[in-house]
C-alpha cells in the first residue's frame, strides 16, 4: 500500500512539475500562442485527472454508521439512482469516475481554476470571520444563501440529513443553484477556513448540462489553493463502486406531486480520524484527516441549506430549491429533514438550536421547525428575481 501511494505521489509530482514547466515556458514569452498554451495545459491536466484508478488505502470505516444510526428516528435510506446505472455497473475493486472532457476544462476561466470555486463561499463567513474582515464582502459577492446553522455550543463530529431533490432551471449561463451541508472550522481572515461540503447542484458551467448532480467539495485555506469539486484534485478517497461523485441524480421531485430525497451522512471515524461520507446508505469514501488543519479534530459549525451564485450584475432569476418560498410547505417548497449532528460521544442527535441566515429573504428564504417525524427540519428556497426582489 505504501509503495502504491509513493508511486502515485511520484506520478503526481512529475505531472505537477510538467505543468509548471509548460506554464513557465509559455509565460517566458516563447512563440506559443494563448489558445495553444491553454490547450496544452488542459491536456496535461486531463492526463492527471483521467488516469487508471489506483488501489486506495482504507476500504471501510472502522466505526460503522450502524452504531450511530438511530433506526427509530430515520426510515431506511431511499435507494438512489444515477443515470449511468442504466449502462451497467462497475466491476469489483474499481470505482466510477466521471470523465472530464477537453471542452469542460477549456470552459473554465483558466485551466488552473477548473473544478475550483471562484470565488469560494460559505454562508456565514460574516459570523465566523472577525468583524471588519475586509475579505468577507468580496468572497460573498454574487452568492445568495438561505441556510440554517448550528454553532458554538459544541464540537461537531459530523451531520446527517435528508435532502429534498429538485432540478432548478438555471437562468444565466454561469449561475449555479445548490443544496448542501457544510462542516467547517477556521476563518477567511486567517486564510485557514477548513470545509467539508456535500450536496446536489445544477451547474452547467462545470458539467455542461442541466442535470441535478451529486457533488462534494473541500478546502483547508479558505478556497485559496487547496480543494476542489468532486475528484478533480487529490483529497477525497473513493471506496464505493456504487455511486459516481459528480454523477446525475434522478428522479427529482415534482411540484405538488412525488417528492424524492437523498440521505447524506458525514462523520468522523473516531479510530482513523478520517471524515467518512455515506450517501443513500452507501459508504462512498473519506476525506483523510491529514488533508485538513482545523478539521483534524472536530468542527465548530455545521450548516444546511441552499445557495445561488450568479457572477453577473443584477438579481438573477435562477431559483433556489424548488423555486418556491418556504410558506408553500410540503410538496411545493424544498426542504431538508431529519437534521442531526454527531456529538462528542459519537451519537447522532438533533442540533441543540439552529440560527437562520437569509439576507435576501424576498428573493430566497428559510424557515425552521421540529416535529416527531422529521426532527429538526428547514424549508428553504425561492424564485430569485420577482417584484419584491427586483
Ligand atoms: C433514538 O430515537 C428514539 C425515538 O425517537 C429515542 O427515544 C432515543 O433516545 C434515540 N436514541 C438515540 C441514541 O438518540
Ligand atoms: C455544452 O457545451 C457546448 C459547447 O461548448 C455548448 O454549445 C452548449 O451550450 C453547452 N450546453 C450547456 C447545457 O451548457
Ligand atoms: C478549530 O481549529 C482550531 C485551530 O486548529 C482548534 O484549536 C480548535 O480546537 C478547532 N475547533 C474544534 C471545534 O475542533
Ligand atoms: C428556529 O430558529 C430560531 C432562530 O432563528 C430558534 O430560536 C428556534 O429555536 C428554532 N426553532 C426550532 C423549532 O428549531
Amino acid at each position: 500500500m505504501s509503495a502504491m501511494t509513493r508511486t502515485s505521489m511520484a506520478a503526481l509530482v512529475v505531472a505537477l512539475a510538467f505543468l509548471f514547466l509548460l506554464e513557465g515556458a509559455a509565460t517566458a514569452g516563447t512563440a506559443v500562442g494563448e489558445p495553444v498554451r491553454r490547450l496544452r495545459q488542459a491536456r496535461s491536466l486531463l492526463r492527471r485527472l483521467n488516469k487508471a484508478p489506483l488501489a486506495s488505502i482504507e476500504m471501510r470505516p472502522s466505526y460503522h454508521t450502524g452504531s450511530l444510526y438511530n433506526d427509530s428516528n430515520n426510515a431506511a435510506p431511499h435507494p438512489i439512482t444515477q443515470t449511468w446505472h442504466q449502462n451497467g455497473k462497475c466491476p469489483e475493486n474499481t470505482v466510477p469516475i466521471r470523465r472530464n472532457k477537453e471542452e469542460d476544462v477549456l470552459r473554465a476561466s483558466s485551466v488552473r481554476k477548473y473544478g475550483k470555486k471562484s470565488p469560494g463561499s460559505i454562508p456565514i463567513a460574516n459570523l465566523i470571520s472577525s468583524v471588519g474582515d475586509p475579505d468577507t464582502p468580496n468572497v460573498l459577492r454574487g452568492h445568495q444563501h438561505a441556510v440554517a446553522h448550528a454553532q458554538g455550543a459544541d464540537k461537531y463530529y459530523g451531520t446527517r440529513a435528508g435532502f429534498n431533490l429538485w432540478q432548478p432551471k438555471i437562468d444565466r449561463a454561469n449561475d449555479f443553484s445548490l443544496t448542501q451541508l457544510w462542516i467547517t472550522n477556521g476563518s477567511y481572515s486567517g486564510n485557514d477556513l477548513n470545509t467539508i461540503e456535500v450536496g446536489w447542484q445544477v451547474f452547467p458551467y462545470l458539467y455542461n448540462d442541466s442535470n441535478t448532480r451529486l457533488f462534494i467539495y473541500w478546502t483547508r485555506d479558505a478556497y485559496k489553493k487547496t480543494g476542489c469539486y468532486n475528484l478533480l484534485c487529490s483529497g477525497f478517497i473513493q471506496t464505493s463502486n456504487q455511486i459516481a461523485i459528480g454523477g446525475s441524480l434522478s428522479p427529482v421531485s415534482i411540484y405538488g406531486a412525488s417528492q424524492y430525497y437523498i440521505d447524506i451522512f458525514v462523520w468522523k471515524d473516531p479510530k482513523g480520524g478520517n471524515w467518512w461520507l455515506q450517501v443513500g446508505g452507501y459508504d462512498l469514501g473519506y476525506w483523510p484527516s491529514s488533508i485538513f488543519s482545523n478539521l483534524a479534530d472536530g468542527a465548530s459549525s455545521v450548516q444546511w441549506g441552499g445557495e445561488v451564485f450568479s457572477p453577473d450584475a443584477g438579481q438573477t432569476s435562477t431559483p433556489m430549491g424548488s423555486g418556491h418560498f418556504p410558506e408553500e410547505g410540503f410538496g411545493k417548497a424544498s426542504h431538508i429533514k431529519n437534521i442531526n449532528v454527531v456529538d462528542s460521544s459519537n451519537s447522532l442527535r438533533m442540533p441543540s438550536g439552529v440560527d437562520l441566515q437569509n439576507k435576501q429573504r424576498n428573493c430566497y428564504n428559510v424557515q425552521n421547525g421540529t416535529n416527531n417525524d422529521w426532527g429538526t427540519y428547514i424549508y428553504y428556497g425561492g424564485p430569485g428575481k420577482n417584484p419584491n426582489c427586483p
